[in-house]
């Protein structure tokens, strides 16, 4: 028997009935607690039917809860901090830069075995030259089926320098899409600022740090002790993060570095020598650098706001950086030093403040000028690869006002660009070295 179609009369009613089309639909969803697999991250979001059956808008909210905490002796066996992380999970899996795991392997090792927690280690030489894509593949072998088949709600421990915080973070953003990490930053460099960074990457081709993900440790550990087997040369090179932080947004800060300054580079933040009264302003400067950078960086997680003050000294750098092989803090603080100059030409800044900035970055031997500043084509390239990155919008160059505060220049033409060069130069070549400090090339570009 053949049935009759519907009317189609009745189709459009029985249509009408299901649809929620007719009007506007805000379905707010907050996913039950009870469902929660992850411990750091959660997240709600809301759906809206337009009414006119065929579009929705939905918007996400993701929180990421993370800590940072500055502790003494991360591995002596007596600190729990690990411990507690790790010791409920059967096993840490950990990636230690090559040269860490030379001077701190054992006491890693002994300390994971006193707990009783087997622990999978991969030695990784991370060099500048290191911070590739290849890298990162290397480290998503270890992560992934091949390697250690790590949980997608297991924490993996990263030990190293702002290079291994770099690739190892990227790789974690990747395995399972992400998944968490520990950073116990060894330089102070991944210390204070790479480290609890949520910006992960490797470089590209021309151009530093340009691939990568936004993927914050969920807890950081701040062990200064570690900075007592580094090199002069590195403990000089972090300072620069820590002096943009001083310029834009903490004058006080500004002035423990400028009273403290080089000594906490000779005793390597008071461990080695210094008293106790040096190792309580080791301890405080760090924190006031972290706080300071956290509260920019940890809160504009995706970097869609570009009031960002620790970009102070980082717009044109990274393009020169590579280019003229420097040591990212030297390039840094040729960025800054540049900057102030700017600044004074633009009438943002006194010259008084200028010298300031100048005479702090030379007390502590890092570089105020470089030659490259007066390849204009490249400064200009900078400028081009700067706006790109940072949306288009304009170049947001974070220049100083003053000591403690900040602005963001749009437009710096190339007439402006050069004036405010030729200034520097001539102010720096009154200096005896010519605004070069100490040691500002980087070492590690050659092969094993
Ligand atoms: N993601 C970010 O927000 C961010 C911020 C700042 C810098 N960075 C990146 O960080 C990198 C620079 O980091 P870095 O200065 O830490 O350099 P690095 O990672 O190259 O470390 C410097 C050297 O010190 C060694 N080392 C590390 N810890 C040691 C220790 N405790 N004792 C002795 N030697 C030790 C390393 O093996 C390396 O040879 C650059 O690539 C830069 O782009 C990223």
């Amino acid at each position: 028997m053949v049935q009759a179609k519907p009317h189609p009369q009745s189709v459009t009613e029985a249509l009408k009935k299901l649809s929620p089309s007719e009007s506007e639909q805000i379905i707010q969803f907050n996913h039950p607690e009870k469902y929660r697999t992850s411990e750091w991250y959660t997240g709600h979001g809301e759906i809206t039917a337009s009414g006119d059956g065929r579009s929705f808008e939905i918007s996400a909210t993701y929180t990421l809860r993370g800590e940072v905490k500055l502790v003494d002796g991360v591995f002596e066996p007596s600190n729990p901090t690990l411990a507690e992380v790790y010791s409920h999970r059967g096993r840490c899996v950990a990636i230690v830069d090559r040269t860490v795991d030379e001077l701190f392997g054992d006491s890693i090792r002994r300390y994971f075995e006193y707990h009783e927690i087997p622990l999978k280690l991969l030695s990784c030489r991370a060099w500048e030259s290191d911070k590739t894509p290849e890298t990162v593949h290397q480290l998503l072998k270890f992560l992934g089926k091949d390697g250690c088949d790590v949980s997608r709600n297991e924490p993996v421990l990263v030990v190293g320098g702002g290079v291994l915080s770099d690739v190892a973070g990227l790789a974690c953003s990747l395995q399972h899409r992400r998944t968490p990490y520990i950073m116990v930053g060894t330089t102070v460099v991944a210390a204070i600022d790479a480290g609890p960074s949520p910006r992960t990457c490797t470089n590209g081709s021309q151009f530093k740090n340009s691939i990568g993900a936004y993927h914050p440790p969920v807890l950081t550990l701040v062990d200064r002790s570690l900075f007592r087997t580094l090199a002069t040369g590195h403990v000089r090179n972090g300072m620069a993060e820590i002096i943009k932080m001083a310029v834009t947004d903490d004058p006080v800060l500004f002035e423990l570095m400028e009273q403290y300054g080089p000594q906490l580079v000779e005793t390597h933040f008071a461990t080695i020598g210094g008293d106790e009264e040096l190792e309580k302003i080791a301890d405080e400067v760090i924190y006031r650098a972290l706080f300071s950078y956290m509260k920019h960086e940890g809160t504009n997680m995706f970097e869609t706001y570009q009031d960002r003050p620790h970009a102070y000294g980082h717009t044109w750098s990274p393009r020169f950086e590579p280019a003229a092989k420097l040591m990212h803090g030297h390039s840094v603080t040729i960025g800054m030093a540049f900057g102030a100059s700017l600044a004074v030409e633009m009438g943002w800044l006194g010259t008084e403040e200028r010298d300031r900035i100048i005479n702090l970055c030379r007390s502590l031997g890092l570089s105020v000028y470089h030659p490259i500043l007066e390849d204009i084509d490249i400064m200009l390239e900078g400028q081009k690869n700067m706006r790109r990155k940072r949306g288009d919008g304009g170049l947001w160059a974070p220049l100083p006002t003053g000591i403690g505060s900040c602005d963001y220049a749009q437009e710096v033409s190339s007439g402006l660009l050069q004036g405010a060069v030729d200034k520097h130069k001539q102010l720096c070549s009154a200096f005896p070295d010519g605004g070069s400090g100490k040691e500002m090339y980087l070492r590690d570009l050659g092969l094993e």
